[in-house]
């Protein structure tokens, strides 16, 4: 077994990763016919990082629901005709010896908006393929159009939704479930005082706000037994006044541990525009040692890791138990064999196919 962090595995629960570079979710706005089904682009794109050698391939946020897609051309796990082609897709990750993950995401006042790379920018009108948001509040992301705000009956119907989308993703393979509550979308929504000025059980203090969140966890164990991981991505603070923020981030994370969730994948910002990020190497990793440090949780740091120094030495120093990887994965799929190679590990687990490319010469 290798003694450097960054490739040492790691287990949680029944489920072991191979090493600790874990594949952050990235929306591809790839579905052709605007049914959430994934296709071959999904199949390349993810059994690409599976490949290369990455402990966890996650897919991208995934919705629990049509109203919950942040664009018509994000995937779905709430048919079966979803399930059916995800379970090809996590088949070739497994044979390829990786953990395949599922990011169950809703987009609140965030969806339906036009794919990253359209022509048309922001929110997708309805009768143009776009439909009615929800949220918290009916309080509008900036520029987009306002939401509906959910009924109590209807934020206990989103607890089902993503419980359903749970159950789905187990019967197509996925061995890791992450619930999206960053980036400013739907869970993410009701945890900041921000966007959520309710009146019932589910706004006001930081208990009720957490609310959503914590009975999808609950939920979600319940359903999916002792075996299977169950992350949760956070933003660790809106970069706002009187915003959510790294210790109520903490608080919800250790509630969280309790109701069934197993670790955090620490990110931040999305749930208003307009502010100051201070984007640098690493940036983020303060804030997933500080909610391991609080809570005493386990974490994964993400953004602007891109090194296999830099990430084998968040891991080493004890900051976080893994890293994911967005842009840099995407720049080089094969960057877990590359860092390998780098840090003078030996793998066991280059595909067969490349064998002759482990040597140089
Ligand atoms: C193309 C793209 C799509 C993304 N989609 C998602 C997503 O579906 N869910 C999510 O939580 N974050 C998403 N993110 C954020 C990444 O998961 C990651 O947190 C961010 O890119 C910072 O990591 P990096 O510096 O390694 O890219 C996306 C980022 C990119 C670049």
């Amino acid at each position: 077994m290798p003694d450097i962090a960054l490739f040492t595995p790691h287990s949680v629960r029944s489920v072991t990763f191979r090493n600790r570079i874990w594949v952050a979710p990235m929306c591809q706005y790839s579905v052709d016919r605007e049914d959430g089904v994934p296709t071959d682009w999904h199949l390349v794109h993810l059994g690409s990082y599976a490949r290369g050698g990455a402990g966890l391939v996650m897919t991208e946020a995934t919705g629990v629901s049509a109203v919950g897609r942040i664009s018509a051309e994000d995937t779905g796990i709430y048919t079966d005709e979803q399930r059916d082609a995800w379970a090809r897709i996590v088949g070739f990750l497994h044979e390829q010896g990786t953990v395949a993950g599922i990011q169950l995401a809703h987009a609140g006042r965030k969806a339906s908006v036009f794919r990253e790379w359209g022509p048309e920018k922001g929110t997708r009108p309805i009768g143009q393929g776009g439909w009615q948001s929800v949220a918290p509040s009916a309080i509008a992301f900036d520029g987009y159009d306002a939401p509906a705000e959910l009924t109590t009956a209807e934020v206990v119907d989103v607890v089902t939704q993503f419980r359903d989308a749970a159950r789905r993703s187990i019967d197509a393979g996925f061995d890791v479930l992450e619930i999206h509550a960053a980036h400013g979308y739907l869970l993410h929504q009701f945890l900041s005082p921000l966007s959520n000025s309710r009146e019932d059980q589910y706004g006001g203090s930081l208990e009720n706000r957490a609310r959503l969140l914590l009975e999808i966890v609950a939920s979600i164990r319940a359903e999916v037994g002792d075996d299977v991981p169950v992350f949760v991505r956070f933003s660790a603070t809106d970069y706002a006044d009187d915003g959510w923020d790294v210790e109520q981030t903490a608080t919800v994370a250790a509630w969280a541990r309790d109701a069934g969730a197993d670790l955090f994948d620490v990110s931040s910002g999305g749930l208003v525009g307009g502010v100051t990020i201070p984007l640098g190497p690493g940036y983020q990793v303060p804030f997933a040692e500080h909610v391991k440090q609080q809570a005493g949780v386990e974490v994964n740091a993400v953004g602007l890791i891109t090194e296999a120094e830099q990430a084998n030495e968040i891991v080493a120093s004890g900051a976080a138990d893994a890293v994911m990887m967005g842009r840099e994965i995407m720049r080089d799929p094969h960057f877990p064999l590359r860092a390998a190679h780098q840090l003078g590990v030996t793998l066991d687990y280059w595909p067969r196919q490349y064998h002759r490319a482990q040597w140089r010469s």
